[in-house]
């Protein structure tokens, strides 16, 4: 029989969490307790919700929410964002994920948080639309291509945005698993992560100039590697690629859509992806 539990955030919960997500998902080798703990316990914002699935003792399916802070219509609340999305490969598609996730998403909502939002690949896109209420904004765009990225200089209205304290800046750039590498330009600071493929940079993002020394104070390892190729994730209508040497990847050449979803608890509308900032800094692919 299936039985739900609360997600154990002590040392020994978050290893049995870690040694499922490392056996249900592919690209799950770093994730050890120590990561959990980052990703779970240590965001300045608050600790990570969440609800697991017991089939006796054995954990089947882990379903976690990240708290956030953003700017939604002109108003800073909070919300959630779901990561780490897995169920063991014996009981994939029986309900167990998106069971959870429901009931989750219920209590995040009942718990005062405003909205909810993820990144999300072919497998899980679907559960989210047609069980927890989300609507797909859009994919992101993922503009691969050689030099420099072209600064943020249109003008343009935002709906969406994620808020960074100082402290949950420092927090995420310091992983435990990897050390970003940071570049300086005109007082503002470049966020770049391993691709994990041979010759690709991800660009996670800019800091903006106020947040500059934090961000020096968090760590400026040397440059140790760095590649030619850089990949760029998100969506900022300010950006103008036309004149750049970046093109955005087709669907079909990704290893997944990175369906930006978003719900608004108790409201209808969606977001226009026109008017939503989003960067790889704010999600967990990197
Ligand atoms: C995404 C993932 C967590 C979903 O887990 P799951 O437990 O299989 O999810 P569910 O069974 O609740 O739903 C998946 C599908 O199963 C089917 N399903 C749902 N309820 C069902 C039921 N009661 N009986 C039979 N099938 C059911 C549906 O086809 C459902 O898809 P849809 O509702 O979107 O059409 C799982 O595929 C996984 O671990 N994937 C690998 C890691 C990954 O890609 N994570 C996502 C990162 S964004």
């Amino acid at each position: 029989m299936i039985t739900t539990r609360a997600i154990e955030l002590s040392p020994e919960g978050l290893r049995r969490s870690a040694a499922m997500l490392r056996a249900a998902m592919p690209r799950a080798a770093h994730m050890d307790d120590d990561f959990l703990a980052w990703q779970y316990v240590a965001n300045p914002v608050g600790p990570a919700l969440g609800l697991e699935a017991f089939d006796g003792d054995r954990l089947v399916s882990h379903c976690v929410v990240q708290p956030l802070i953003a700017r939604l219509r002109g108003r800073e609340v909070r919300g959630v964002m779901s990561l780490n999305a897995a169920t063991l490969p014996d009981y994939l598609g029986r309900g167990i994920y998106f069971g959870l996730a429901e009931e989750l998403y219920a209590t995040a909502r009942a718990s005062g948080y405003a909205f909810g939002v993820a990144v999300t690949n072919d497998k899980s896109t679907q559960g989210f639309v047609r069980r927890c209420g989300f609507s797909l904004v859009r994919p992101l765009e993922a503009r691969i291509g050689l030099g420099p990225i072209p600064r943020a200089r249109r003008e343009g209205g935002v709906d969406f945005e994620k808020l960074w304290s100082d402290k949950a800046l420092a927090w995420r750039l310091s992983p435990p698993h990897l050390r970003y590498r940071f570049e300086r330009r005109d007082g503002s600071v470049r966020v770049l992560a391993p691709s994990g493929r041979a010759g690709i940079e991800v660009v996670l993002g800019e800091v903006p100039g106020a947040n500059a020394p934090n961000v020096a104070a968090v760590a400026a390892p040397p440059r140790s590697w760095g590649s030619p190729l850089r990949l760029w994730l998100g969506l900022d209508q300010r950006i103008d690629w036309r004149r750049s040497l970046y093109r955005n990847l087709p669907l079909f050449a990704r290893p997944s859509p990175l369906n930006l979803i978003f719900t608004e608890f108790g409201a209808s509308t969606t977001l226009d992806p026109q008017r939503v900032r989003w960067s790889g800094l704010d999600f967990d692919d990197f």
